[in-house]
């Protein structure tokens, strides 16, 4: 088989030398002569502290590459870390699918190990990898160990909201909040909480990007570096077979990521990131496909924010493919993986070590978890909800809407004592779509008043055109589409307006007759907030961005360009 890197090694001529001579640099006489040339795209960074060690973990790959007779080359690549970047790091997720895409297109290269951790970089990656179509296989960095905070396990988000809300209702102190800030991070890793990170490596596996076993094993772990070195090696097979992201991720492997988002209990951000990996890879995923496979089935991973444990103990506790094996009967017999064979070939041998964290099929945690859809006339292309975050009493509701029209707004009024307000209020929040905002952050969950928290008040319905983080929790009515700056009902609602929440029957409403709401202008206090960027990335962005239901990509992103490249350089 001819590799694709021969095009720039292969021949005596000018060209050839070139590409080489530049390379060569030590590397022994046979390393341009049919050796796979495997990339390792990486995103480890010091300001992506979640996968800060991932250049440890290249090491491994690297000998594993090299182990099978390939030859591996780091790519550092777009990065991203979710706790740092502004606006928010959603609004450079295509920035970074798209470098990456091109840079792997662009150099000679015939594979590439795809190195992720935090949010956006899992996503990104397989975004890249399914726009360029070489043979691709996913290392996730892993979650952190869990801290502990005077004598109690803190989980990365999901805490630090929860300890806010008590620093806000006055039961603890402003020190003993700080306090905790280094208890919360223990190790190295990403968030340890079924966060976006925890989803989308769970997920990326479930779909078959990563040698199964291997997803959710802690950052700090040898393991981790026993399966990269593995990994190494499968990405020089996976050449010689020619197992592109084309070859056997099909609608089949994304219906098992649906099962296991479900299971796992996972964030809705995977939603958008899912629907945005079939876009490049043209297999026809839509919104609904997510509540017809995963809202029926159990959620059996008992972790913050909607249970209890953390990673350390899913892993302990058997791990992904014993949550899998529960469901297995589920799962699509056909979908394939990295490794050539199906997903449930791998489930054998999985058995769950904690009923407590792994729930058995029997006691599942919530019986019928997922996400569900909804539409309506606040939302006609959907919303999301995660009921298994939700609150039960909540999930059939009316209540009077108080209207924010920017997060700014929000902040400035939310804490007012004469904010007209009760428990049964319906919050919303609008302008925070991706051309709104821009970048759809994670806003959704918006923080209660505090005269209501300091009244008891622990959960409300609210609504928005944003995300939520997956490690917040609430009866939050989410990605709702259009948003606001897209002209959807929402910029129409005014405050006083009842709004009603009915997720068993999945609708969303806002109760005002249709022809009143078309009628009404659109708020223009809501319109002034939405972002005008005038060049650069976010120019290009907002013109371009496409809505949350059909992953948020943009327009001219979708699909795949493969990676022919046929002119050279000089
Ligand atoms: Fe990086 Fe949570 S901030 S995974
Ligand atoms: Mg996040």
């Amino acid at each position: 088989m001819q590799l694709r890197s021969a095009q720039w090694y292969a021949g005596e001529d000018r060209n050839a030398y070139i590409h080489r001579a530049w390379m060569r640099r030590g590397a022994p006489g046979d390393a341009f002569t049919g050796r796979p040339q495997i990339a390792i795209a990486n995103t480890g960074s010091d300001l992506t502290p979640c996968n800060a060690h991932l250049t440890e973990v290249a090491q491994s790959v690297k000998n594993g590459v090299y182990e099978a007779g390939g030859v591996p080359l780091e790519l550092p690549v777009v990065s991203l870390g979710e706790t740092q970047v502004r606006p928010t790091a959603m609004l450079w997720r295509n920035m970074a699918a798209m470098a990456t895409e091109e840079m792997l297109r662009a150099n000679p290269i015939d594979g590439v190990v795809l190195l992720g951790g935090c949010d956006k970089t899992i996503p990104s990656l397989l975004m890249a990898a399914a726009a360029v179509d070489l043979p691709a296989v996913v290392v996730p960095g892993g979650p952190m160990l869990t801290g502990t905070f005077r004598g109690t396990p803190l989980g990365c988000g999901t805490d630090v909201w929860r300890l806010s809300e008590e620093v806000r209702a006055g039961t603890l102190s402003a020190e003993d909040f700080t306090r905790s800030e280094s208890a919360m991070i223990r190790s190295r890793g990403h968030c340890n909480t079924m966060g976006t990170a925890s989803t989308m490596a769970l997920v990326a596996e479930a779909l078959g990007m990563v040698v199964p076993g291997l997803a959710g094993t802690p950052a700090p772990d040898s393991r981790l570096l026993e399966a990269a070195h593995g990994t190494g090696r499968l990405a020089v097979d996976m050449i010689s077979v020619d197992r592109r992201p084309s070859t056997f991720l099909t609608r089949a492997s994304f219906h098992n990521a649906i099962v296991a988002l479900a299971a796992i209990g996972g964030s809705t951000n995977a939603v958008v990131h899912l629907l945005a990996i079939a876009g490049r890879l043209g297999v026809d995923l839509t919104l609904d496909d997510f509540d017809r496979i995963g809202s029926s089935v159990p959620v059996l991973v008992d972790l913050l924010p909607a249970g209890r444990f953390l990673m350390d103990d899913l892993h302990r506790a058997g791990g992904l493919r014993a949550v899998l094996r529960e469901v297995r009967d589920l799962l699509a017999p056909d979908a394939l993986t990295v490794t050539g064979k199906p997903l449930v070939d791998h489930l054998d041998d999985a058995p769950i070590w904690d009923t407590e964290v792994i729930r058995t099929r029997s006691e599942p945690l919530v019986a019928e978890g997922g996400i569900a859809v909804l539409r309506g006339t606040l939302a006609p292309g959907g919303a999301l909800i995660k009921p298994a975050a939700a609150s039960p009493h909540l999930l059939r509701h009316r209540g009077r809407a108080v209207v924010f029209d920017s997060i700014e707004d929000f902040h400035a009024r939310i804490d007012d004592p004469d904010l007209d307000v009760d428990a049964d209020s319906v919050l919303v929040l609008r302008g925070c779509g991706p051309k709104g905002y821009p970048g759809m952050p994670e806003v959704s969950n918006m923080p209660l008043p505090k005269k209501l928290l300091e009244q008891g008040v622990r959960d409300m319905v609210r609504v928005c055109d944003g995300r939520m983080s997956g490690t917040a929790y609430g009866t939050v009515v989410l990605h709702v589409v259009p948003e606001a700056a897209a002209d959807g009902p929402l910029a129409r609602v005014r405050t006083g307006d009842r709004i009603s929440l009915d997720v068993p029957n999945r609708r969303i409403d806002v109760e005002i007759p249709a022809d009143e709401l078309a009628r009404r202008t659109p708020s223009e206090a809501a319109t002034a907030a939405y972002a005008q960027p005038e060049r650069g990335w976010q120019r290009l962005y907002i013109d371009h961005v496409l809505q949350a239901d059909t992953g948020a990509d943009l327009d001219f992103l979708i699909g795949s360009s493969g990676s022919e490249v046929t002119r050279e350089s000089h």
